[in-house]
């Protein structure tokens, strides 16, 4: 028997319950919020289609009630408040951050040896509060955003290139906001063939700007964050931890030297197992990308002083 909790059944948590429920993730799946009957609200809706799509997973929602995540083998923290448009990630901390610690030890007294997934923003402080505040080994949390940045990266290659974005490769590391992110695209290739010897420079460029800014184009539209690809990517990493899929998914990640860098939780490059992160990656990188790289630490490290 698997089983994964969602925390928090607004955009991002319901979205993500969904596709765990439409894709079989688990077989069974918990969905909670603060806010009375919206958790079984949403999972009541989800579960009617069910008969539709012929689902197997069993999808409960529940307000508050920590009991009936016990024995999750992940979970998914998706509680919080979203950025508005104007509004950078980061300014989501002093709410976020109490919101984000009085879960965690909540669910880790129901589910001692769950992977937890952070996904509430600013993430990657997010992820480095949990690791200084849960007492669990740096493997068992894991950051999502690099897998949301990396897919909404394949689809601007796509986009550029005119392609099938299943068929393109590419990365984000570092970390999980407008100005930290880092699309590697000296590593992005469609079918194997190096992106940058298919488009100009300045596409290549683009393609990179774009989706740094990704998340607050979608806020700008929609008048508050995305959903659907936050939500799936959430789901995915999931995944790749209850079907040991051994995936190489970019997550932040405690690092203690990697990539030049300890004591910070920022996007690299993780192989993802049962055990949640089983093995950093370091890919070598170029003298511009390290120095991007540690740009972008200095930025998080700055975000997570406002923790203390
Ligand atoms: P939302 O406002 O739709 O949903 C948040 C839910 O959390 C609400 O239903 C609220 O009642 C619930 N909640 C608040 N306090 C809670 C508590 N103590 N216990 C349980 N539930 C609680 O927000 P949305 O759009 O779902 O975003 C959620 C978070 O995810 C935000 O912080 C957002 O910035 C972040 N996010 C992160 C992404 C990433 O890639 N890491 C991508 C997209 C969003
Ligand atoms: C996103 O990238 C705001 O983190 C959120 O859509």
């Amino acid at each position: 028997m698997s089983k994964v909790t969602v925390v928090g059944a607004g955009n991002v948590g319901a979205t993500c319950a969904n596709v765990l429920v439409t894709t079989g993730v688990a077989d069974e799946v918990v969905l909670i919020d603060i806010k009375e009957g919206l958790s079984e609200g949403k999972s009541m809706d989800i579960m009617q289609t069910a008969n539709i799509l012929n689902l197997n997973t069993r999808l409960t929602g529940v307000t508050n009630d920590y009991e009936k995540t016990a024995g999750s083998d992940v979970v998914v923290i998706t509680s919080g408040i979203p950025r508005k448009p104007g509004m950078t990630r980061e300014e989501l901390i002093g709410v976020n951050a109490g919101i984000v610690k009085s879960v965690t030890d909540n669910v880790l007294k129901y589910s001692p040896d769950a992977v937890i997934v952070c996904v509430s923003n600013p993430m990657d402080t997010m992820t480095y509060l949990i690791h200084k505040t849960s007492g669990l080994p740096k493997n068992r949390i894991i950051g999502m955003g690099g897998a949301l940045d990396s897919a909404r990266f394949k689809f601007y290659l796509s986009q550029a290139l005119n392609a099938n974005p299943n068929e393109i490769e590419g990365m984000v590391i570092g970390g999980h906001g407008d100005t930290t992110m880092i699309p590697l695209t000296r590593f992005a290739a469609y079918r194997g063939v190096p992106a940058s010897s298919l488009l100009e420079a300045e596409t290549l460029a683009k393609v990179a700007a774009d989706t740094m800014v990704g998340g607050a184009t979608l806020t700008g539209l929609l008048g508050t964050s995305a959903w659907y690809a936050p939500g799936a990517a959430a789901a995915q990493v999931a995944a790749a931890v209850i079907h040991d899929q051994k995936k190489l998914i970019p997550c932040s990640a405690m690092l203690e030297g990697e990539y030049g860098e300890s004591d910070i939780c920022i996007g690299v490059p993780c192989i993802l197992g049962k055990g949640g992160i089983e093995k950093i990656v370091e890919f070598e990188l170029n003298d511009e990308e390290k120095a991007l790289f540690k740009k972008s630490a200095d930025a998080v490290r700055n975000t997570n002083a406002a923790l203390a």
